[in-house]
Parts: C-alpha cells; structure tokens; sequence
C-alpha cells in the first residue's frame, strides 16, 4: 500500500544526518543543461522529485549516471525530444527547464508543469520576463511553446518575488546577449547555491543572496563538481518531529545558518536548541508553551514550507494560537486531517486559528501534497494510539527514508 502506520507515543532519542537538498538540487541538475560536457553532482538526494528531474534530463538526451547520492550528468548527447507528460506533470520544476532549454537550443514545448497542490501557482512570471528577453511564446489551454535564436539580457522588475521565477530567469540569463537584472529576486539559499554552482562553472552573477541580481551573459559554461547542502525543510521535519514527540536529537549537517527563524519559532514554542558547527540538537517536548502567531513569508522569514509541520506543533503544545500564511493561497489542507486526530482548527482567509486540546489520537488520514504528508507523520509520533497516513507517495517526493530515519530515533512506524 501507499501507507505509513504510525503507533503514537515514543519520545525520539539520537542522531540522523539530512539529506541533500530537494529545492537546490532540482534547478541545479536543470542549469547542466547549460554546460556541454559531465557535471558531477554529489549529496543529490535519493526522493522521487529528482527521480522525475533525472528522467527528464534523459528523455533529452543527456547521459545520466547515478551511485546512491552522486550523480554524473553527461550533455554532450543532448538532442532535442520531447520530454515524457507523466514527469512534468507531477513536478513542478520541470518548469526550471524553460530557460534552460530556451538558452541551450532555442526551443522548447511544454505542458504546465504540476507538483504540490498548494494555490493556483501560476508561471506568468516566468512568461512574461521570457517574453522580455526575447523569447515568443505561445500559450494554450495544456501548455506553452516557447521560442529565441537567442535570449538577450533585459531589465526584469518582477511585481512580487518568486523563487521558481527567479531560478528561470537566472538560468536564461547566464548565456544571454548582455546583462539582466532581476529584481526583486527571492532570496533562499536554494537561489544562492544555483548561483554558486553556475559561477563556479563560469557564469557572471553578483548579488547572490540580495533582491538585486545583475548577470552578465558569456559564451560559454564549463563542466563542474558541486556538493549540493544539506536540505533545510528536511532538518527542519525531523526538528518538528522532536518537538511534538519529545526526547532528544542531534540533526546532523542541518544548515543552521539558513534555518535562524525557524529555529528562533521553535524555541518561542519551547523547544531546547543548540545551534552546533556541524548540525542542531534539538530538545522537545513542547507542552504548555506555543507561541501566538507563526507567519510564513519569503526567505529569510519563516518558510511556507514548514508552515503545516509547525501547526502539528501547535496543535500538540497545549496552547491556542494562530497561523499567518503569506506565499501560496491554498496551503491549509492538512486541516480537515488533523481534526480527525482530534485538533481544533480553524480557518479563515489566510489564517488558521488553533485551539488547545489535550491531545491527538491516531486515525486515517490522508496525505494532499509533500509537507502537509510529513506534518501529519509528525503529529502521529505524538498521537494517542495507531495512525495511517496514506498517499506515501507525496512524502517520497521529498523525503529520503523518513520511516527508516524515525525509526532509528526509536519512533514506531512502518509501511504499510
Ligand atoms: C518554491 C519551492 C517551494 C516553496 C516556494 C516558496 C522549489 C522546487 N519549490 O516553489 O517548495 O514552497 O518556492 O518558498 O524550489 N506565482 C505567481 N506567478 C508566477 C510564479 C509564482 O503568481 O509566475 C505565485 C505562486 O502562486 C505563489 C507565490 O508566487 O503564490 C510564490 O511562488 P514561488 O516562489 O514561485 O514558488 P515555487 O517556485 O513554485
């Protein structure tokens, strides 16, 4: 089956290592495309997401290597074909493709791209600054053709910051005519290691990390090896875990750096937090102590990613208090599931509104996208009694061995 079966109650005790990242790797495998010749990407982490990346990068013709986390991505035989539905339609990076592919042969067809459903997530953006740069493109109902001999720099003052946009727009850029600017660019980690790995192969970016990029287009990317970091939100799960179980943790390689506000929220909902060189000890549990409002917003405030898992928290602390959520307009789904377990939940607008209850108890539910999936594994960890949470398939998107991993800090859970 598609399940996970979680029997509630043990504390969490030990250490695990992060994964790499999902959302660093994604638009890196896509930016090989650039480069004529075999990139070696390592920590590239083993979730169906990258799975899905690697197939498609195949179906264009690119030689694809794989040994656990290390990937060699061979272009050189790169020929153009259509990419197969099935993938980009379950991922919405695949968009990440568009500039690429539109700055390496000039041409690129493609149905919407899919992934979580979490709002509309539309790619006008993304369009609209390609259309700037040069590119024709023609929309219809299942998708888009896009078109440019080639793709020229141009000044692109976006009406709101979006990380896939900007992603885009920086791989159609670093081999333009000339020089781009993206502002305001998101600014997430993810962004700054896409940066990292593109000028290490030769790209002319400056502003990594700010709301101003400004990239000047060269001739040519040369082959490279990039370590990708360890993923953020995955630490920031097995963070969330500790605090709605209890007990002790040692996230090993979490990128504490890139996780201050997330780990500022856990410490005002009452977890322990040592901030290490080489990863995070987290002590949980939270109870009789929560925190009034969460609000999600653009890196470097807190991530609309660990937006669900922090309402599981919530919910467990034993305290009422509210959730703002900012970035995507339909990310509230986990409600109805969690008020199967017993939570007191409710929305209105872009706001949740938690009441305290005593506890959770384990019931079916069903799992609507990725981080919603592992939220509601984090809450069962503390849930009274025996959890299912179907739909696996969405946690494997982004999760590398969660069951193993929990299991081994002496939660009880299995597939089923
Ligand atoms: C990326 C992340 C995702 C994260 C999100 C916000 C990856 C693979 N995914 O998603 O995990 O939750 O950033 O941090 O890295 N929008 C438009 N038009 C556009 C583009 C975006 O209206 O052309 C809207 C979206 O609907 C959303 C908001 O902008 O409401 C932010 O989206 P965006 O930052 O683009 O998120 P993604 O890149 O899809």
């Amino acid at each position: 089956m598609d399940a996970i079966r979680i029997y509630g109650g043990n504390c969490l005790d030990g250490q695990t290592t992060i994964q790499g990242s999902k959302n660093a790797s994604l638009p890196i495998l896509a930016a090989t495309l650039l480069i004529d010749g075999t990139c070696e990407i390592e920590n590239c982490p083993d979730i169906s997401d990258v799975y899905h990346m690697l197939r498609l990068l195949e179906s264009l013709g690119c030689k694809v290597e794989r040994e656990r986390t290390v990937v060699r991505i061979d272009t050189q035989s790169f020929s153009e074909c259509d990419m197969p539905s099935d993938s980009v339609c379950v991922m919405r990076s695949s968009v990440m493709l568009v500039g690429a592919l539109l700055a390496r042969t000039g041409k690129i067809c493609m149905e919407y791209p899919g992934g979580c459903v979490i709002g509309a997530r539309p790619i006008d953006l993304h369009l609209k600054s390609l259309r700037q740069m040069g590119a024709s493109v023609q929309e219809d109902a299942k998708g888009f053709c896009a078109e440019a001999a080639r793709l020229r720099g141009a000044v692109l003052r976006l009406p709101f910051v979006s990380v896939g946009a900007t992603e885009n727009l920086i791989l159609a850029a670093v081999l333009a005519d000339g020089e781009t600017v993206i502002e305001p660019a998101a600014r997430e980690p993810e962004i700054q290691s896409l940066c990292e790995f593109l000028r290490s192969a030769g790209a002319q970016i400056e502003g990594s990390g700010t709301e101003r990029l400004v990239i000047h287009g060269v001739e040519k990317l040369m082959p490279v090896r990039y370590r990708i970091p360890a993923d953020r939100i995955v630490a920031g799960t097995y963070l969330c875990a500790c605090m709605s179980a209890g007990g002790r943790v040692f996230l090993r390689d979490a990128p504490v750096s890139h996780m201050e506000s997330v780990l500022s929220y856990a410490e005002r909902m009452g977890a322990s937090v040592s901030r290490e060189a080489d990863g995070i000890v987290v002590t949980g549990r939270v109870h009789e102590s929560g925190c009034d409002l969460v609000r999600t917003g653009c890196y470097p405030e807190f991530p609309t990613d660990m937006q669900s898992l922090f309402m599981a928290v919530m919910t467990l602390s034993g305290k009422a208090g509210r959730i703002e959520e900012t970035v995507f307009e339909n990310r509230f789904r986990i409600v109805p599931e969690l008020r199967k377990m017993g939570a007191d939940i409710t929305v209105q607008g872009n706001v949740a509104h938690v009441g305290a209850v005593d506890g959770l108890h384990g019931a079916i539910v069903q799992a609507q996208e990725l981080r919603g999936g592992a939220a509601l594994v984090v809450a069962a960890l503390a849930a009274d009694g025996t959890s299912i949470v179907t739909n696996r398939h969405y946690i494997d998107r982004g999760y590398e061995d969660i069951v193993l991993n929990l299991r081994a800090l002496g939660a009880d859970l299995e597939l089923a």
